[in-house]
């Protein structure tokens, strides 16, 4: 069952794989979607619970993904087909990781849109910038972002944007391309050559940048936020296992799990790397990483009076806001703005590796021909992530703009748990709360329940014998019990009862009216 052949591609060594993995869960998933989510859900409460879904379901899971796909190889469905055949069950299994595809690709379409948004900030601060330089000399460099702006016009910024959309599609397209290019040079020359300067450039953006927040800004009332358990919350959304689903999906989005991203990246996996090990250090690179931006964010955040906003208007309304009164605020801004969009850029290509993956064809094929059809499938791919993510940037334009088609069309509306959501808002909901969940568990199951126990002591290889029960006890029965039963009460119980959706997608704020003369 050996995966190497001519054409499979490999990690260049256990760095670069690490690089790749901790570069494809950190993302905005981190930086944009944790730290609200933290704030809406109940603050440390929140961040107790999410913390134990990653330790017992996010960990066993990530190895899970990471030896099916060495084991398997070829692509994460054909790994999937060829694990079960060799046990002797149907390869229909493989199924899943087609919706763990289709998820992922999803997920790109969006992903980009949101930093093209990313992209457009780091540029509006770039220029702006120089402009309070030319303008004031030193002291716009010392000053805060935006300067000579008033407090409206820049909590307006994302409102502005969302009724741009000629700006918000040239930001996404500029994005995309980038994804789509880095992915077709391949996983050497391609992924782990961008990730391996990327992610070390994103380490030390983050620790000055939070180091900076925390002297500068109000890190005991940051640090009560987002520690202080405030159970009432909790208490009140447990009942209708809202929060238990954010908590899952969140930890399945933010670990890149459930959607054969992991399997994909598993396939150029050398023999001689510890899954444990490493699936070990992404979890809590990637958790220290959440927890920390909330530390570069909040202290700020709350030293200017200004409250953490939910959804997208904490990135892009209050933090701006908040650079804007600081001192050194553009440039912490600009590099704010910079690390997030490395952060994105290295998830993205993971999200398009897996599409790319699949039509770059199986194990047998030679290195040429595999190179042939990766740059061509992964032009196709990132072609058409662009078009639906045209159809998402049409979505958040505000009805009083234009009328887009896109921004009054539910296509998921008859489900209550999408009703009243647009194209973006249900893609985001329908991956994170029901693909991604859903994929987890069905890996869970596999790994678990029908590739053989030979086959996994084997691949995984743990220091010690307790370490792989401890693994096979919980993905066996944890987390195919608790995945499946938050999954089913979460997203179709609860919302059928009370009629409305139980795991909030993000709403996408609608933009204030513009005056008359910008229209
Ligand atoms: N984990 C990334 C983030 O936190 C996003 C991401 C990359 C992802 N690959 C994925 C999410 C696969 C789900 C599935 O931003």
């Amino acid at each position: 069952m050996a995966a190497t052949s001519t054409g499979q591609e490999t990690w260049s060594g256990k760095a670069a794989f690490v690089f790749a993995a901790v570069g494809s869960a950190v993302g905005l998933g981190n930086l944009w979607r944790f730290p609200y989510a933290a704030g809406e859900n109940g603050g440390g409460a929140f961040v107790l619970l999410y913390i134990l879904c990653i330790v017992a379901i996010g960990l066993p899971v990530l190895a899970a993904e990471l030896f099916l796909g060495r084991r398997g190889g070829g692509s994460a469905v054909a790994a999937i087909r060829r694990l079960a055949e060799a046990d002797g069950r149907s390869g229909a299994w493989s199924l899943f990781a087609w919706v763990g595809m289709v998820a992922s690709f999803l997920i790109v379409t969006f992903y980009s849109v949101i930093a093209g948004w990313v992209l457009y900030y780091a540029w509006t601060l770039i220029v702006d910038l120089f402009t309070s330089i030319a303008d004031q000399g030193l002291a716009g460099l010392t000053g805060g972002a935006f300067h000579g702006q008033e407090r409206a016009a820049i909590e307006g910024q994302l409102g502005q944007l969302l009724a741009s959309p000629g700006k918000m599609i040239l930001c996404h397209a500029i994005f995309i391309g980038l994804t789509t290019w880095i992915v077709s040079r391949g996983v050497k020359g391609g992924i782990e050559a961008a990730v391996t300067i990327l992610m070390p450039t994103f380490f030390v953006l983050l620790v000055i940048l939070s180091i900076f927040a925390m002297i500068q800004g109000q890190a005991v009332t940051a640090l009560g936020f987002l520690f202080a358990p405030d159970w009432s919350a909790l208490g009140e959304r447990l009942s209708d296992g809202s929060i238990l689903l954010s908590a899952i999906g969140q930890a399945f989005f933010s670990l890149s799990l459930g959607s054969a991203m992991m399997i994909t990246y598993g396939l150029y996996l050398g023999r001689d790397q510890s899954i444990p090990g490493s699936a070990s250090i992404v979890v809590a690179a990637d958790t220290g990483v959440a927890l920390i931006a909330g530390l570069a964010i909040f202290p700020i955040v709350f030293q200017f009076g200004l409250e953490p906003a939910g959804g997208p208007g904490l990135m892009f309304g209050t933090l701006p806001l908040a650079f804007s009164q600081m001192p050194f605020g553009s440039i912490f801004g600009i590099a704010f703005f910079l690390m997030a969009f490395f952060a994105a850029l290295t998830s993205s290509i993971s999200l398009l590796e897996v599409a790319t993956a699949f039509a770059d064809g199986d194990v047998d094929l030679d290195v040429e021909e595999k190179r042939r059809r990766r740059v061509v499938g992964a032009a196709v791919l990132g072609l058409v992530a662009f078009l639906v993510g045209c159809g998402h940037a049409l979505s958040v334009v505000p009805a009083e703009v234009a009328d887009t088609f896109f921004n009054d069309w539910h296509p998921l509306g008859f489900l209550p748990l999408f009703e009243g959501q647009t194209l973006l808002d249900a893609t985001d909901g329908l991956t994170t709360y029901v693909l991604l969940p859903f994929g987890g568990l069905m890996t869970a199951i596999f790994a678990g329940w029908v590739v053989s126990r030979t086959a996994s002591r084997e691949e995984l290889h743990f220091a010690s014998e307790a370490g792989y029960r401890r693994w096979r006890f919980l993905v066996r029965w944890v987390c195919p019990l608790f995945v499946g039963a938050v999954l089913v009460y979460g997203a179709v119980v609860s919302p059928w009862l009370s009629g409305r959706p139980a795991a909030e997608a993000e709403p996408v704020e609608t933009a204030p009216a513009l005056p008359p003369e910008q229209q």
